[in-house]
This record gives C-alpha cells, sequence and structure tokens, in this order.
C-alpha cells in the first residue's frame, strides 16, 4: 500500500502568527474586518460540512451535479496524472472525479491543499480506505502563499471548487489566478467551481440558513480569537448578517455588536472597542457570471475549454486550459 506523504508548509505557529498580524490590523481597521482561512479549524470544518447537507445551501448539490454527469468528459479531455485539489475540505464531491480518472486508468496521485491540518488529515484517513492504492500527497498549506509547493509531476488538473474563488475580492482574484497559471505548463488544466449570479431571494437564505448553522460558523472565528490570543470576546453576543451588494454581485458576512462593549485580546494586548450594531466584515461570497469570469480566466493566461452548469443554472464548473 503506497504511503500517505503528508507535507507541512503552514504549521500552527505559523497560522498562529498570521492570525495575530491580520488580528491587530483587521480589528484596529474601520470598519472592522477578519479575513476567511481563520474560521476553518476543526470545529470550523465541521460547521462547513454541515452548511454544505443544509437545505437552504445549493452551491454543493448543484456542483456535485454537475461532476457526476461531466466527471467522465473531465477525465477523457484531461487524461489527468495528478489531480490536485485547492481549499480541499473533505474531498467529498472530489471523490466522482478520482473515480473517472481512475477508471480510465491515467491517475496517479491526488495532492488536497487545505489550511485545515484537522481536516485534511481527516480527508486523507477516509480516502487511504476507500482508496488503498491511490498515492495521497496531503499538503497544509496556504493557497494564496504557498503555491510553488505543488508537486510538478505528470499532467495536472488542479481543482478548486465549492465557489471558493468567490472568497476573494476581484483584486485578490486576479494575483491568484495569475500565480496559479504560472505554476501550471501550456496544456495543463484548471477545474474552477464558481457560483453564479441569481435571485437574492435564493442567494440569501443559502448565507443565513434557518437552522443557525451559518450564523454559528460565523461566530466560530470569535470562538478562534478567544483560544489563540487569549480574548474575552462573547460570540452569542454578535449577531450573523448575510447581504447581498447588487453593485459587487457578492454576498458580505458580518457579525453585528448587538451592545456596546469592550474585548480585550491579552494576547495581542490590544483592546478593542465595538459601539452598539457595530459591525466586522468576515467574509465576502462573490457570484459570478460566464463573460466575467471567462475574461479574468483570460487575463490571468487560461482559456476556458467548457462551460458546464446545473439544471437550474445556479453553478457552473468550468475546465480551463494553460494557454
Ligand atoms: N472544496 C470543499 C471545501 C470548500 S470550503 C467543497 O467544495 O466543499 C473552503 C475550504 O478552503 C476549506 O476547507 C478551508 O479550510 C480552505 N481554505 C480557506 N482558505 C484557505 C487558504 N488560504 N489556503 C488553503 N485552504 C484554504
Ligand atoms: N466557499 C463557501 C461559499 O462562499 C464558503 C462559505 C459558505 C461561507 N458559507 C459560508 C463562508 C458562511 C463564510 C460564512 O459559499
Amino acid at each position: 500500500m503506497p504511503d500517505i506523504d503528508l507535507d507541512v508548509y503552514l504549521t500552527a505557529d505559523d497560522l498562529a502568527d498570521g492570525l495575530r498580524a491580520d488580528a491587530r490590523t483587521g480589528l484596529t481597521a474601520s470598519p472592522k474586518w477578519l479575513p476567511p482561512k481563520y474560521f476553518y479549524d476543526a470545529r470550523g470544518s465541521e460547521l462547513f460540512e454541515e452548511i454544505t447537507r443544509l437545505p437552504e445551501y445549493y452551491p454543493t448539490r448543484a456542483e456535485r451535479e454537475i461532476l457526476s454527469t461531466r466527471a467522465g468528459a473531465i477525465a477523457r479531455i484531461t487524461g489527468a496524472k495528478t489531480l490536485i485539489e485547492l481549499g480541499s475540505g473533505s474531498s467529498e464531491k472530489t471523490r466522482l472525479l478520482l473515480d473517472a480518472l481512475r477508471e480510465q486508468g491515467t491517475l496517479g496521485s491526488f495532492v488536497p491543499l487545505d489550511v485545515s491540518a484537522a481536516a485534511l488529515r481527516a480527508a486523507l484517513g477516509e480516502l487511504r480506505r476507500e482508496y488503498p492504492d491511490l498515492h495521497l500527497h496531503g499538503i497544509v498549506a496556504d493557497f494564496v502563499r504557498h503555491l510553488e509547493v505543488l508537486p510538478e509531476t505528470g499532467t495536472r488538473l488542479v481543482a478548486f471548487l465549492g465557489g471558493t474563488i468567490g472568497n476573494f475580492t476581484p483584486a485578490e482574484r486576479a494575483p491568484f489566478l495569475s500565480g496559479l497559471r504560472g505554476r501550471l505548463s501550456p496544456g495543463e488544466f484548471l477545474l474552477l467551481g464558481a457560483d453564479l449570479v441569481k435571485d437574492p431571494a435564493v442567494l440569501v437564505p443559502a448565507y443565513d440558513d434557518g437552522a443557525g448553522v451559518t450564523a454559528e460558523f460565523n461566530r466560530n472565528v470569535l470562538h478562534v480569537l478567544n483560544r489563540e490570543l487569549d480574548g474575552d470576546f462573547n460570540p452569542d453576543a454578535f449577531e450573523h448578517v448575510a447581504l447581498w451588494d447588487p453593485t459587487r454581485e457578492w454576498i458580505e458576512m458580518r457579525l453585528r455588536a448587538q451592545a456596546p462593549m469592550r474585548v480585550h485580546l491579552k494576547g495581542l494586548n490590544l483592546t478593542v472597542a465595538f459601539a452598539a450594531g457595530e459591525e466586522l466584515r468576515t467574509e465576502v461570497s462573490a457570484k459570478f457570471r460566464r463573460d466575467g469570469l471567462t475574461a479574468e480566466l483570460a487575463a490571468a493566461g487560461f482559456a476556458v475549454r467548457d462551460w458546464w452548469t446545473d439544471q437550474p443554472g445556479r453553478f457552473a464548473l468550468t475546465l480551463a486550459t494553460a494557454i
């Protein structure tokens, strides 16, 4: 049985250092904000998996529908020997690609990369049982900072699923896509899952569900701050807010202080004051249109080869080639 390799380019200490710097910058800014990667500690990754099963959260089901109808075509077109997945989480939907690529006989190794060591280890354990003879190579890394660590063997297919591309702002997206293109050779592939612009009556509940799981996920970042920076946030004193911004075409997640408060972060030697109603911005989830995404990919050096959507046209999976 081949071994599971696990490379750690981002240790718990590196992540904690990053959090310290980002929390100081974001919590002293106006408006206050935090970068999204800190949602995903072990608890946050579990809560995200729960989100994917919510009736209101259509993106996971829509993307799975596309993958289940197109995985065979993706395997044929790409003939990939190495499947790399960025922000892989549980790699649950990715099994559809693994199955198709193995059926075809081209796949040699699977390389999931995630900032969440806990989620990655759990996924690798399950994949090992399900695919005993596949070479697995997990990478704990930040896909913004560590793309140079991607292995360079075989024809590569890089999957970036779940609409995670939307968690960048447009200003962050362009360098990410160009940087990724720079790591690939002409003819290699990017499989990109992107959520599409649609009626806010469908979009907003996907980020503000009836059972309150997304609210708990959002507040989890305050638990992370308390634990890592010796803070005294009362997460229950913050209301979860999900807003559709029709100009930027993104969902913005915020945490709104329900009363005035002062929060101490001993690990930063910092006290942060919140006014009643003051909001902390935690995440954007941008939604895309075909023309816009095709142009952004072209600007980064990718040609869209296929554009597939689910039946209702809610979500798109794009297969692009590095040119
Ligand atoms: N691909 C999965 C999970 C999507 S959730 C799906 O489609 O369901 C986003 C994933 O990206 C999480 O697993 C999170 O830990 C990871 N992630 C977020 N920011 C990251 C970063 N900067 N670098 C690497 N992984 C990141
Ligand atoms: N990539 C997911 C998305 O944008 C992440 C996500 C889903 C998320 N629900 C969330 C992030 C709630 C923050 C809060 O759809």
